[in-house]
């Protein structure tokens, strides 16, 4: 039977799209939400965009350490409505000292949007972020940007997504010239060319075309530029990968849009392009089975926690996936791990200075929690029975310090600052055998700092760090485990569940390690 809410929930899922956009620093990710916020009439704002270079702060400095370096250190997360859709962006920090906050908000993404610079092509911050979406295998829609400038061949680009990433591609339009000859782009699906022209972008200027090989192409485009544009999309028709829905879903294939986001060219076609092909929120797996996002009871998990949003109150917030049922405020929630009941009273959507209370909220959205301290990173909300979301993966660290107290006399205050930041996933903690000594391990260089000074901070402790050359950490799953075999560039330690884990100092030594101890796996995220 079909009640009215099921009715509801269905048509509320059917328009959500939830995406991040991953990409590297500079590539143009805050232009581009900037110009899609611009399309949608953005309802709300968690915050940023991020502020640009360290005159221009963010509305979301939050931290104080924020503010220090004019950056936005925590991802956000913006929604807006187009064309009936409701668009959830989940941003994550662009900025070279990103976190593994950054690789958690993809877990709570149905879709990624990667953006590439025209002229630098696949870039290192790009391909993690790639890693993370493609362990999950999310559909992932590329924008190739900045055609306006002088950029790489269209095809040494595809060539690298397929080399560097191993993705597949399917360009949904192709560039008709770049830098100061770009004229515009051929639209393959509805065979039309968009027009690069005068100052004004805003409005997407259109000619229809019978094909690449129209001549009109040729009067505008001049007949050097046709000819390479025939030539090109003759080959990519039959050298080319056929569009393939299935392989898109399973994030086997992806759809290649070129563009400018700084002169709004190409966004607006990549935003319908994208709604339409993007996938609405999915059942996710639990400890009660796979759950509809249109099931009645409500469920959602805690992929990130953001302490000292408003450091006046030394609140913290915790950000909850939903993934099925409805959301309304005031309601009561099981929080499964507590084994408690909690009333969701003041959900926000987390806004900067005046912070938004959200009322009603579906699968796909993004709510923030009030968090007096009982949330912890990969926690279920859910209503009336018990459903527990798989929990979320750790992933390898990327730098190391060993960690000490400056006065012996804080060890106490010291031990429970990092005890709550480990839980709150601000750190990784790591001891080692025999000595016991505390090594920290984290993602980006920002995450040392964030540690240091919210131990000084919320816990008035000094700490000394001591960076280390390890440059990953693998779990270790097997029979059994000799720490003598872990020696060259090398360290065997325990991580806070007393998993065992080898840092490495780079593949070489990983590679030895691994030939020593046949019987053991080495995973790149903890078991
Ligand atoms: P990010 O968030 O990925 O780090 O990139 P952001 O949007 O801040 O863009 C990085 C730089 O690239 C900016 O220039 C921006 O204006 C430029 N940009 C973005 N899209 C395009 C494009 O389509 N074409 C061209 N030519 N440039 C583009 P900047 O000089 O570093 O900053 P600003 O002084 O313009 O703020």
């Amino acid at each position: 039977m079909t009640t009215k809410l099921s009715q509801e929930l269905q048509t509320e899922v059917d328009r959500r799209r939830t995406f991040a956009i991953i990409s590297h620093p500079d590539a143009g990710k805050t232009t581009l939400t900037e110009k899609l916020l611009l399309f949608g009439g953005a309802i709300r704002l968690a915050g940023t965009v991020k502020g640009r270079k360290a005159n221009k702060h963010a509305t979301s400095d939050w931290m104080e350490i924020e503010k220090q370096r004019g950056i936005s250190v925590t991802s956000s997360v913006m929604q807006f409505d187009y064309n009936g859709n409701r668009v959830n962006i989940l941003d994550t920090p662009g900025h070279q000292d990103f976190s593994e906050d950054t690789y958690r908000t993809l877990t709570a993404a149905d879709s990624a949007v990667m953006l590439i610079d025209s002229a630098k092509g696949v870039e290192v911050q790009t391909k993690k972020l790639f890693q993370v979406c493609r362990q999950r295998g999310i559909p992932i829609f590329t924008f190739i940007n900045k055609l306006d400038r002088e950029g790489r061949n269209p095809f040494d680009l595809l060539e690298e997504l397929e080399q560097v990433l191993g993705i597949r591609s399917y360009p949904m339009n192709w560039p008709i010239g770049s830098g100061k000859q770009f004229c515009g782009v051929y639209d393959r699906e509805k065979t039309r060319i968009e027009l690069f022209q005068g100052d004004d972008h805003d409005k997407i200027e259109v000619q229809p075309v019978s094909g690449y090989d129209d001549p009109a192409i040729k009067e505008i485009a001049g007949d050097y530029l046709y000819e390479r544009l025939c030539e090109d999309l003759e080959l990519l028709d039959v050298a080319g990968d056929p569009f393939d829905m299935e392989k898109v879903k399973q994030g086997e294939l992806t759809p290649v849009f070129f563009g400018s986001a700084i002169n709004n060219f190409g966004v607006q076609t990549f935003l319908e392009n994208f709604l339409q092909l993007a996938p609405k929120p999915e059942p996710r797996e639990s400890s009660a089975g796979r759950i509809e996002p249109t099931k009645e009871q409500f469920s959602g998990f805690v992929f990130k926690i953001q302490a000292n949003m408003n450091p006046a109150h030394r609140d913290r917030v915790a950000f909850l996936r939903i993934c099925s049922g409805k959301f309304e405020r005031g309601m009561s929630v099981k929080h499964v791990r507590a084994g408690k009941e909690i009333k969701l009273s003041q959900p926000q959507q987390f806004l900067a200075q005046d912070r938004d209370i959200v009322d009603v909220a579906y699968a796909g959205d993004i709510i923030g929690l009030y968090d007096p301290g009982i949330f912890r990173i990969g926690d279920s909300l859910s209503q009336a029975t018990e459903i527990v979301y798989d929990e979320l993966p750790t992933f390898s660290p990327e730098l190391f310090s060993k960690v000490t107290v400056k006065n012996a006399m804080k060890h106490k205050q010291y031990q429970k600052g990092i005890d709550q930041l480990t839980e709150e996933g601000t750190i990784q903690v790591f001891r080692t055998i025999g000595f016991e000594d505390t090594i920290l391990g984290v993602v980006g260089q920002l995450q040392f700092e964030v540690f240091e000074y919210r131990m000084k901070a919320e816990y008035g402790v000094d700490v000394m760090l001591q960076r280390m050359n390890f440059q990953f950490a693998r779990w270790l799953v097997g029979p059994s485990i000799d720490p003598g075999k872990f020696r060259i560039n090398s360290q065997l330690v325990k991580d806070k569940k007393d998993n065992y884990v080898a840092l490495f100092e780079n593949e070489y030594a990983l590679r030895t390690a691994m030939e020593k101890n046949p019987d053991l796996q080495f995973l790149n995220v903890a078991p």
